[in-house]
């Protein structure tokens, strides 16, 4: 197989938004308890967070994490949380059958977040709560003082105000599943004039209203429509999330996932802006992409419990193989390549739920074969997404038709001259060698070529072996003259480096 991909530092989508690299962090299952928090953990801090969990967050360059669900906040009362801990109630969590110790609250979040060197992204209950919860914990969180929630905060033992700036206006209401689920029209108004209520206490919050569960949806595209109708003048962002697996072992489809992905944020983008054209109005609605992944939703480790109500029991502790890795690659290839309209954007979720990052409760800790395309992603993808054109050749696959087999996206640091193509090769079967076009460039060398690929597209890291399905040097990289080499085997992501 060969393909060409052509670019230039003068054709720009965007520049590359930090909050791509967004994740998510539920009270759902291991996520919290025993994930990020495990008191009895020996690398525990003083406040119960695991040392060994911050520091491979650092290493997956994460920049934004949501909180705290999900499902999980439709049902949450976030008062629950705060203050002495001994003193706080455990509840039942509808969402994921589970008790919630509410061990861990915002303000323990939010301390996390400043050790993790995140950015937090604060979700609201607008499930079975409404405006009122929300201007609560908003001046909870962002009023200096001098107000019954803030002067709490700060006998809380945060004298400083959290500063959250991105805010979620619930989560998923367009689900039947959804603690609360809402018609359009009612999460329409409810998110409209939750946000307006929100603007009076700190006009420049960045504000997200829901958009669909995902473009498989009954109501997706009315949904976008008609909330933001209601909501428009009020919002940033409207969400999508998506989730992808192989079904019926039609890997060919599945690691196609990211077209599925590109037509929902052309259709997001495409209603925000008839709305805005019907309006009549001039600021343009972005995209916070704020669940995506893979995720095998059908399988044993996303049912949760229906007799008990365990606290923290391992729900969606999915187990990655090289294909998801290539997925996850691509679905990054996606949301980079529309960074005009998708803002933000967070991989759902962080640790042990469908996640990058896997630990043992009070033990081991090791990467999923997905870490690998994110945190190389999230490092390099540096300064400005170009536009690429890219030929290549095509199969027919059963969900997409005609399919082209390989898929790419390039940055450009202006200021180092760097350039970065991240690049999939969706073949099952066939090598693909890639020329890159850098004609519009200067002298550029290989600085860095790695690929993630096995014969194996099964094969998964382990507790015990998480190194050797992580990228390897691809020594078939070369420049010769205008032109960069690269050979890309069946099933594989690669990163190539030319500075
Ligand atoms: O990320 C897991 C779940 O997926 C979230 O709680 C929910 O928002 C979505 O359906």
């Amino acid at each position: 197989l060969h393909a060409s991909l052509s670019l230039s530092p003068a054709f720009v989508v965007s520049p590359v938004h930090r909050r791509t690299f967004g994740s998510f962090v539920e009270h759902l299952g291991r996520c919290v308890y025993t994930g990020i928090h495990d008191p009895e953990h020996p690398t525990a801090d003083e406040d119960g967070f695991r040392k060994d969990v911050v520091q491979a967050v650092q290493e997956l360059g994460v920049t934004t994490v949501r909180y705290p669900g999900g499902n999980f906040v439709s049902g949450y009362r976030w008062e629950d949380g705060i203050g002495p801990v001994d003193r706080r109630p455990a509840r039942l969590d509808l969402a994921w059958h589970s008790t919630e110790p509410n061990t861990v609250g915002v303000d323990e979040f939010v301390r996390w977040c400043r050790k993790a060197g995140v950015e937090p992204m604060m979700a609201v209950n607008l499930g079975t709560r409404g405006v009122q919860e929300a201007l609560d914990l908003l001046e909870y969180c962002n009023v200096d003082g001098g107000t019954h929630w803030s002067d709490l905060r700060r006998q809380h033992g945060s004298p400083e105000p959290h500063g959250i700036t991105m805010w979620c206006l619930g989560n998923e209401m367009d689900g039947p599943w959804q603690i609360g689920h809402k018609t359009a029209e009612e999460y329409g108004r409810l998110a409209a004039e939750t946000a307006r209520a929100m603007r009076m206490v700190q006009p420049d919050l960045e504000l997200v209203a829901c958009g669909s569960s995902s473009s498989a949806m009954p109501t997706f595209g009315e949904w976008e429509r008609i909330v933001l109708t209601e909501a428009y003048e009020h919002v940033d962002h409207v969400s999508a999330h998506a989730y992808y697996f192989e079904e019926d072992g039609d890997l060919a489809s599945f690691l196609a996932s990211a077209m599925n992905m590109d037509a929902f944020i052309d259709d997001v983008a495409a209603t925000a802006d008839a709305v805005r054209a019907a309006r009549k109005l001039t600021k343009r609605i972005h995209i916070s992409f704020d669940e995506w992944n893979v995720w095998y939703q059908h399988a044993a480790p996303s049912e949760p419990p229906k007799d008990s109500w365990p606290v923290a029991p391992a729900l969606l502790e999915d187990h990655y193989n090289v294909a998801d890795a290539v997925v996850v690659g691509n679905l990054l290839i996606s949301l980079l390549r529309h960074s005009d309209r998708v803002h933000a954007a967070s991989l759902a979720q962080l640790v042990n739920v469908i996640a990058p990052i896997m630990t043992e409760p009070g033990g081991r800790l090791w990467r999923q074969t997905t870490f690998h395309p994110f945190a190389l992603t999230a490092r390099h993808a540096v300064g400005e997404v170009l536009a690429v054109e890219l030929a290549s050749p095509t199969h027919e696959t059963a969900k997409f038709g005609e399919t082209p087999l390989l898929d790419a996206v390039a940055t450009h640091d202006a200021e180092t001259g760097d350039v970065a193509v991240f690049v999939v090769n969706r073949s099952l079967s066939d090598d693909a060698t890639l020329e890159v076009d850098l004609r519009a460039f200067g002298d550029l060398r290989v600085a860095e070529a790695l690929t993630l690929a096995n014969p194996d597209a099964y094969a998964r890291a382990t507790v015990d072996d998480d190194a050797s399905l992580a990228p390897v040097p691809n020594t078939s990289a070369t420049v010769d003259g205008a032109a960069a080499r690269v050979v890309l085997p069946p099933v594989s992501w690669t990163m190539l480096r030319l500075v």
